[in-house]
């Protein structure tokens, strides 16, 4: 997909990803996720993936940043970068986001919001929301 988003900002926010990641608490799944989150005003903010005894409680990297952003004031986004893979080791692969992050993206950036997800600063691919999540729902529908 072509982007606005300049080269040098996608590595950077694949940078701020894979450091994130190192953040992680993920002692069940030793999968460790970092994610960056880039506003309209070109500011970066930064998630992990914190997990939870009682599974369910585990919260993603994607949402962690989202949910650090909204509380902190911020509401425009233009992208995230997403970085995955073993707690020991570099990404092997590509890291989606799950569906309740998608979600959550659609909450708060339009579908043309830019997702990354990166293996590392050299290899990644991008994509834009309304492709990873078609015909999402959105508050428009409440509007009975
Ligand atoms: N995880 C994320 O952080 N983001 C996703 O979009 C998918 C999954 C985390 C949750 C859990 O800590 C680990 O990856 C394994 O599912």
């Amino acid at each position: 997909m072509d982007t606005i988003l300049e080269e040098a900002i996608v590595k950077k926010l694949v940078r701020y990803a894979l450091d994130a990641r190192k953040s992680a608490y993920a002692p069940y799944s030793h999968y460790n996720v970092g994610a960056a989150l880039y506003t309209m005003d070109g500011k970066i903010i930064q998630g992990c993936n914190i997990e939870n005894a009682s599974y369910g409680a585990t919260n993603c990297a994607e949402r962690t940043a989202f949910f650090k952003a909204v509380s902190e004031g911020e509401r425009r986004f233009c992208a995230i970068a997403i970085a995955g893979g073993p707690a020991d080791g570099e990404p092997a692969d590509y890291a989606y986001p799950c569906g309740i992050c998608r979600q959550v993206m659609q909450e708060f950036a339009g579908g043309d919001f830019v997702v990354i997800v990166a293996k590392s600063e050299c290899d990644y691919k991008i994509f834009c929301l309304k492709d990873l999540l078609p015909s999402g729902f959105g508050g428009g529908q409440l509007e009975l």
